[in-house]
């Protein structure tokens, strides 16, 4: 075994991977995030960017030599992470009035190099809810053809929401005529939106339907969209094949959305009791982005957040954690969604501690960025899992992040697709 995996090693670092190309990966620990246990010394045969087989010690012996064989026995291996909440197009802290300086262009070029950090902080897939244009859905390809490295990207193009709302741009007054291009207002209006995102490449929709922390004269409290509204949105979305995110804190703006059939509640800070309950009974997941607000209330002001939103945030952010115990503890669907963008990209894996801390086990917190993230964007056994035929998306971290979930603030190795990105002491 030892003179094979030192012969497997040198023609690792002669040749690259090719298609048809084995690679065989030995996991000290591996994570199996369906079952929600770790697994000893597997052996993890990757084929044309997929997973072919997990083998045990016997099973890998009786395999031909693969083309590379990546030693990954001191660490404990995952499948990539996913985040359903992301913002990867423009400077991350560029708010308030220092974001209307930045064109759409120049905040692409920022999103290629978030793209990047994102994957090296082991987040394989995210949902980008919400950009400028089409840049989320031009990033998604110019990623899928190689030509720069990132995650999976499954972009919602423009965010819809009412005149005024959370989701337009209300920085400038009346003579600029300002308006963010997802604006729209009345049942048959937002079904042209919905109908204008998949034109363009969207992949799924975002809504707002409440006010909003960052956003200016918005109530996060205040619903935005009458459920008429909303359960057009919904039906035409999911009429088009695509799932649906509606950014809403506020009790009933959170609860109409429900109602109306979303897929995905993200913030959900002031959810209730009976919030809860729907949100379980419909199978709703709940996308709380838990970690944020220490970042917003300790850079926030320096970087140019308004004080009104910093005002907002003191009131819902400690809310938002109680509600997010409650949830968790209640049994809810919890995904994982952090609004990275607010914060600088790469740092996503912070938001695993705080879910730990806040009533998740270690085990649920990284299932909740694997296998409920996928369920949530409709790739069940394509990611978020190390099985046959699942992307060969994987990664490792040093110790064990069901002891300690903070190992995964720190991860050494990442490959997505069969290609590695990232190999520990890099
Ligand atoms: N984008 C969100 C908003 O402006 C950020 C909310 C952050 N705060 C929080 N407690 N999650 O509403």
């Amino acid at each position: 075994m030892k003179r094979f995996v030192l012969t497997a090693i040198a023609a690792m670092l002669a040749s690259p991977a090719f298609a048809g190309d084995v690679t065989v990966i030995h996991a000290g620990k591996l994570i199996d995030t369906e079952a929600g246990r770790t697994l000893e010394n597997r052996f993890i045969v990757i084929e044309d960017g997929l997973v072919r087989e997990v083998l045990g010690a016997r099973g890998v012996a009786k395999l031909d030599e693969p083309d590379e064989f990546i030693d990954l026995s001191d660490m404990t291996v995952l499948p990539g992470l996913s985040d359903a909440h992301v913002h990867l197009i423009g400077k991350a802290a560029s708010y308030g009035y220092n974001s209307l300086a930045e064109s759409t262009p120049r905040a692409a070029i920022t999103g290629v190099a978030n793209a990047r950090k994102t994957l090296e902080a082991g987040f394989t897939t995210v949902r980008n809810v919400g950009a400028p244009g089409f840049a989320d859905v031009d990033l998604r390809d110019a990623i899928n053809e190689g030509e720069v490295p990132g995650p999976r990207v499954i972009p919602a193009g423009r965010s819809i929401g009412i005149t005024g709302g959370h989701c337009d741009s209300n920085l400038l007054p009346y003579e600029y005529a300002d308006m963010a291009g997802g604006v729209a207002d009345g049942p048959w209006a937002v079904r042209a939106k919905v109908r204008e995102n998949k034109k363009y490449g969207a992949e799924a929709i975002k809504f707002c339907g409440t006010g909003g922390v960052l956003s200016k004269g918005t109530t996060i409290g205040a619903q935005q969209f009458t459920l008429e509204e909303m359960k057009a949105i919904v039906d035409e979305a999911h009429q088009l094949g695509m799932k649906v995110a509606v950014h809403a804190h506020g009790t009933k703006g959170i609860k109409t959305a429900i109602e109306a059939g979303v897929d995905s509640v993200e913030h959900a800070s002031l959810i209730d009791a009976e919030g809860i309950r729907m949100a379980k009974r419909n199978g709703t997941a709940l996308s709380m982005d838990i970690y944020v607000s220490d970042f917003i209330l300790s850079e926030g002001e320096e970087a140019g957040i308004l004080e009104e939103s910093l005002e907002k945030e003191r009131q819902v952010g400690r809310l938002q954690r109680e509600n997010f115990q409650k949830a968790a503890r209640a049994g809810a669907t919890i995904a994982f969604g952090s609004d990275a963008g607010v914060y600088p990209h790469g740092q996503n894996g912070r938001q695993f501690a705080y879910m730990v801390e806040w009533g998740l086990s270690p085990m649920q917190a990284i299932q909740a960025a694997t296998v409920t993230n996928a369920k949530l964007f409709d790739r069940e056994g394509q990611i978020g899992v190390i099985k046959p035929g699942a992307h060969a998306d994987i990664i490792a971290v040093d110790g064990d992040p069901t002891d300690d979930i903070s190992a995964l603030e720190d991860v050494g190795f990442v490959m997505k697709g069969g290609e590695v990105f990232k190999r520990p002491g890099s």
